[in-house]
């Protein structure tokens, strides 16, 4: 990197910082004592705001990040003998060091996909005979909304693997890492986006939506996860200082801030995406429906864009880079960036 680097980049919208409305919530709740583990008032509160989300029945428990919010999930549902079912590129599969294997017992089942997400058809190759003591047995269908490709699930498709799942005794969760994008583009609210189609246990993410740190496991019934709460605290995601977690969640749900931040990442990923297609050398390997753009650029162009740019390269062999819009990306970024690739274009 040269030290004329901007100062932000297309990483990860978990690069950008803290919203100034969440840092703003985060310092109006610093004050006297609180009781811990969530009996506070702001944490009630906060609960109470996640009802009228989701519904009076619903209950939330809020974690100290993405992996965390999956482990749990999957350790509430499942036993050591079932399986997850998720998509080869899910970021449980290829992210997380093993953890829901390591910290649950259960073996992931992956299906391939050529856009992210999974579909009812490659679900069903999976299901075993559940009388063969030798192989696991499927317990959960994990979907990740929006996928790590970028794409999104819309509300049929939603159901159907919904109704698939639940009429083979699997539990639906959905990985929201990034859901306020899903929602954001296809202008749903997040419960018609997850829970009104079935999803039984979702993590709302917050960390790439403009939070310090934590997610929120949204329950659609309580009743039928009994384990939850415990399973939060053995996997050390309960926090003692519960009230920090819950006023970002306060501020990010006040006026929908989080459809603000997620609207305006995915119009920075929708103009990216647009500014490219002057480069016939460049070519969209996805769909580009929420904040993220994968592009396939000319092998030799890589170094000279990573000089003046931060961006993952998603597979190096194919050109497949990685650039990631957020709440924060400014048009002179985009404009900075094309800059960039006209450079190494020659033009
Ligand atoms: C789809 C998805 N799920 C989960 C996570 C994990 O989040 P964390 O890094 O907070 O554990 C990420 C992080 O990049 C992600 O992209």
């Amino acid at each position: 990197m040269d030290n004329t680097a901007p100062q932000r980049y297309f990483a990860s919208d978990n690069a950008a910082p803290v919203h100034p409305r969440v840092m703003q919530a985060l310092a109006s709740c610093n004050t006297g004592h609180a009781l811990s583990y969530g009996a506070d008032p702001v944490s009630e509160r906060c609960q109470q705001r996640f009802r009228e989300l989701f519904g009076k029945q619903s209950e939330t428990f809020l974690v100290y990040n993405g992996t965390g919010a999956n482990v749990v999930s999957v350790a509430a549902a499942l036993r050591s003998h079932q399986a997850v079912i998720c998509s080869d590129v899910a970021h449980i599969n290829t992210d997380e060091c093993g953890a829901v294997e390591a910290l649950t017992g259960s073996k992931l089942l992956s299906v391939s996909t050529s856009d992210g997400k999974v579909s009812v058809e490659a679900c069903a190759a999976l299901l075993p005979d559940p009388s063969f003591v030798h192989h696991v047995q499927p317990g959960m269908l994990s979907l990740t909304q929006s996928s790590e490709l970028g794409t999104v699930y819309k509300p049929d498709e939603l159901r159907r693997l919904c109704d698939f799942a639940h009429r083979h005794g699997l539990v639906v969760h959905m990985d929201g890492a990034r859901i306020a994008n899903a929602a954001a583009a296809l202008g749903c609210s997040l419960s018609e986006l997850s829970t009104e189609c079935g999803v039984d246990i979702l993590s709302f993410g917050g960390t790439k939506n403009g939070l310090m740190f934590g997610e929120a496991i949204v329950c659609r019934d309580p009743n039928s996860l009994p384990a939850l709460p415990f399973m939060r605290k053995q996997t050390a995601q309960l926090s003692s200082k519960m009230r920090y977690i819950a006023a970002q969640f306060e501020a990010l749900l006040q006026d929908e801030l989080w459809r603000e931040n997620a609207v305006h990442a995915n119009k920075a990923a929708a103009k990216l995406a647009a500014g490219l297609e002057e480069f016939p050398e460049v070519g969209l390997a996805f769909k580009v429906e929420a904040n993220a753009v994968f592009a396939r650029v000319p092998l030799d162009w890589i170094p000279h864009l990573q000089r003046h740019e931060l961006f993952y390269v998603w597979k190096p062999e194919q050109g497949l880079i990685r650039l990631m819009c957020s709440y924060d990306t400014e048009r002179q970024d985009i404009d900075r960036l094309l800059s960039r690739f006209r450079e190494v274009a020659g033009r």
